[in-house]
């Protein structure tokens, strides 16, 4: 039987290609997912688990991948082993599996702040305090076989936001920078030129307060944040980059200080997708 076109219950998502954890540098794993994103396209949701002397698993996914989220992560790190929870910063997709981990990686210390605790504490129940970290931009987390560095990213989607640099392997977790639908690959190495060509238009989306930037200012943040000496940047929504590509990336923050916000789809888009909603439903 056809399901009613305004039937919210019968609308199932179409399916994406199947994805399991990678190495992307010794000991550290990209944990991804994909979500639908239109024709052929899909937003990557990942997060990242670096497996040293104190494991640290990096963001939890969102609510739509949480059963998967929680198969592909411990499948690279024992629940029991795992030390360290960096949460970069408190929205729903870094957050999905946030209270499965605190409660099966007992011996688990959160790492936020202040600013996160407060506003998940208006969507979810009371985080265990007595198991937290506070650590600002700046600060340095030993977690006893490397010391993570903890650096504000140059775009962002909420002011809690924090990434992560691991001066041992030159990886680096820039959490919402650098987001990029992709046909399938979650390596920048593995996407064509003009599959990369979206970044600059997420990168606005993300962070549309580049259009007030005074360019030297922030191309004095960027440069703090590529003196880290990073040379594999993995991302929430985007694929890892390196490199040349990771370069090129840099240099298309820089541009956009001061240019306009790249406009997204509009009412134009709905109505196509509603129309094609109709004819799939008919
Ligand atoms: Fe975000
Ligand atoms: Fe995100």
């Amino acid at each position: 039987m056809t399901p009613p076109a305004n039937d919210p219950v019968a609308h199932v998502p179409p399916a994406v290609p199947a994805t399991a954890p990678v190495a992307i540098a010794p000991e550290t794993f990209l944990i991804p997912n994909l979500a639908p994103a239109g024709p052929g396209v899909y937003l990557p949701v990942n997060s990242m688990i670096i497996r040293g002397r104190e494991p640290v698993i990096v963001d939890t996914g969102a609510p739509l991948h949480r059963e998967l989220w929680l198969e592909k992560a411990f499948s690279v790190v024992e629940p029991q082993d795992v030390r360290w929870i960096f949460l970069s910063h408190d929205d729903p997709d870094h957050t999905g599996a946030l209270l499965d981990v605190l409660q099966m990686c007992p011996k688990a210390t959160l790492v936020t702040n202040f600013f996160s605790v407060e506003r998940l504490a208006l969507e979810k129940p009371a985080l265990p305090l007595q198991r937290m970290r506070w650590l600002e931009p700046g600060d340095t987390l030993d977690v006893g076989d490397r010391v993570l560095k903890l650096f504000r990213p140059p775009i962002f989607d909420g002011p809690t936001t924090r990434g992560l640099f691991d001066a041992r392997t030159s990886a680096m977790w820039i959490v919402d920078s650098f987001a990029c639908l992709t046909p399938g690959p979650l390596d920048a190495d593995e996407m064509l030129p003009q599959d990369l060509a979206g970044m600059p238009s997420m990168n606005s989306a993300v962070s549309p307060w580049h259009a007030w930037l005074d360019g030297a200012a922030y191309a004095r943040h960027v440069a703090a944040v590529q003196a880290l000496g990073a040379h594999t940047v993995a991302s929430a929504h985007g694929p890892v980059l390196r490199g040349e590509r990771l370069a090129t990336a840099f240099d298309g923050l820089r541009s956009l200080a001061g240019a306009p916000i790249i406009p997204m789809p509009g009412q134009e888009l709905l109505d196509e997708l509603i129309a094609t909603t109709l004819v799939e439903a008919a």
